[in-house]
């Protein structure tokens, strides 16, 4: 079978059906070369990712079969995502500039990408430069000069060969697929940019159900995409079980244990060690801020309320929603925000297991774009500020005006759970307190767990890919954007 540039709609499909074919007697590399050739459809592109390309078991055998090649497909998910759905593009021209510094490449439609000899180098993928099997790198780019050039260049098919200008002229080649991919023209970054920013308020708590997410991956999925989009998302039905929720901890990623535990009982207890195990208020807050890496999801599930219990609903706020407004209205406030650090700390020797914690760092953290990556609220953790006498002052200014800004918006959402609830929530991004409660006699019962974000984001993305429509998760809030 020979997989030709197709110029029409009749042939890509006469060739969607050798590859179906191709499938079923088992893969050649025609198939892998397919996934590049695909993408340079226009238009059809996106019919082929959601019908052909994203059933699991071809993945799953794809990656089997074509280790190496494999990533220049995910590669190329990675750029649908992070680009424009439709802007297939096909070099028409690929030219040296500046002598060999700059590698310049025309696509047909229009649009240009320009390469410099060094990042090109860095990402050489011949067999010398990345290993087959694990996909890494196996040279250190600290070890070639920056200035290197190159010296010729030419194009085959999909892939685009080059000779460098290093000690050992050496000779490697990117697929076009790959350079399409990583393009960092302006443009390109700025798609990659907005595909996940983060543009949902929930006025609501979107809701899913225990069983449809427990049978189906796709439920599954959609669980984590609108907890990805929201910041937060209910399921109802979940058996009111010891530990129960555990199980569906699993089904995401796992559980990022801390000092108290790998899973806490939210209940009241005389003498607590945790302000939430007594039955006061909480105002909103996000948990563990004194750490370097915060708990990154939530998991909160609701083992007994009793009817007598009086009180004790749970309340949620979306804090990137608040520091974009809060960006407007008081753009001095927040760049004081943004750069004096506060002291979180928790320091508590009267335990079994004492903490001594301490994290400097402020309520707001940009990138080098000055978009927000981060944020850090969590009044009752908040330390002894350790900052210049200048600074004193004009952070607790600051600080009262985004102190207001969360305590008198409209955004506030609030929940009484009932048994059988489990919220999940990222703790990056939503604030959560609750209100005080009265039991009567009765009890009230929660019983969670956290999961790293990291770990969460992961699962977003690669469902995405496997029963999705492929789109990259918004951003976390775990200081990257990307
Ligand atoms: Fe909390
Ligand atoms: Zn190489």
């Amino acid at each position: 079978m020979n997989l030709k540039p197709l110029g029409n709609t009749r042939r890509l499909f006469q060739n969607l059906w050798q590859i179906k074919t191709a499938n079923d007697i088992g893969w050649n590399c025609q198939v892998t070369r397919f996934y590049s050739f695909s993408h340079r459809i226009s238009g059809i592109q996106s019919i082929f990712h959601r019908s052909l390309i994203l059933p699991t078991e071809t993945r799953k055998e794809c990656t089997n079969h074509f280790n190496g090649k494999y990533r220049h497909f995910q590669n190329s998910c990675f750029r649908q995502l992070h680009t424009s759905q439709t802007e297939v593009k096909q070099p028409v021209k690929a030219t040296l500039q500046q002598e060999g510094k700059i590698v310049a490449i025309d696509w047909s439609n229009g649009g240009s990408s320009k390469f410099h000899s060094i990042w090109l180098r860095h990402n050489c993928q011949c067999g010398r430069c990345i290993q087959e099997g694990s996909g890494q790198r196996i040279f250190d780019i600290s070890e070639i000069s920056h200035e290197l050039k190159v010296q010729s260049i030419e194009v085959k098919d999909t892939v685009v060969h080059f000779k460098w200008s290093d000690a050992s002229n050496h000779e490697g080649e990117i697929s076009l697929d790959y350079l399409q991919t990583n393009c960092y023209s302006q443009s390109s970054i700025k798609n990659r940019y907005s595909a996940v920013q983060i543009n949902k308020l929930a006025k609501e708590i979107p809701v899913v159900n225990y069983i449809d997410v427990i049978q189906k991956k796709k439920e599954l999925y959609r669980w984590l995409h609108l907890v990805n989009e929201y910041g937060i998302c209910l399921m109802k039905d979940v058996p009111a079980e010891d530990k129960a929720h555990l199980a569906l901890a699993d089904l995401i990623g796992p559980v990022q244990e801390t000092n108290y535990g790998k899973t806490f009982d939210v209940k009241s207890a005389p003498n607590p060690v945790n302000i939430a195990y007594s039955s006061v208020g909480l105002s909103l807050h996000m948990d563990l801020v004194y750490m370097e890496s915060p708990p990154g999801l939530q998991l909160l599930h609701c083992l007994r309320f009793d009817d007598c219990v009086e009180g004790g609903e749970s309340t949620y706020l979306d804090l990137f929603h608040i520091v974009e407004e809060f960006r407007k209205s008081h753009p001095k406030y927040f760049q004081i925000l943004s750069t004096i650090p506060a002291t979180f700390y928790k320091c508590h020797y009267d335990r079994e297991n004492p903490f001594h914690l301490v994290y400097q760092k402020p309520h707001i953290v940009l990138n080098h774009h000055k978009q927000v990556v981060g944020l850090n609220w969590a009044p009752p953790f908040e330390g002894p500020l350790l900052v210049e006498e200048d600074d004193v002052l004009m952070y607790y200014e600051a600080y009262e005006e985004l102190g207001k800004a969360i305590m008198n918006t409209d955004k506030m959402l609030t929940y009484g759970m009932k048994v059988g609830d489990l919220m999940v929530f990222n703790n990056h991004r939503i604030l959560h307190g609750r209100n005080e409660f009265r039991l009567n006699g009765g009890i009230r019962h929660l019983q969670g767990c956290y999961i790293g974000i990291d770990d969460f984001k992961c699962k977003v993305q690669v469902l995405s890919n496997q029963v999705g429509d492929g789109q990259p998760p918004k951003h976390v809030g775990n200081q990257s954007w990307l």
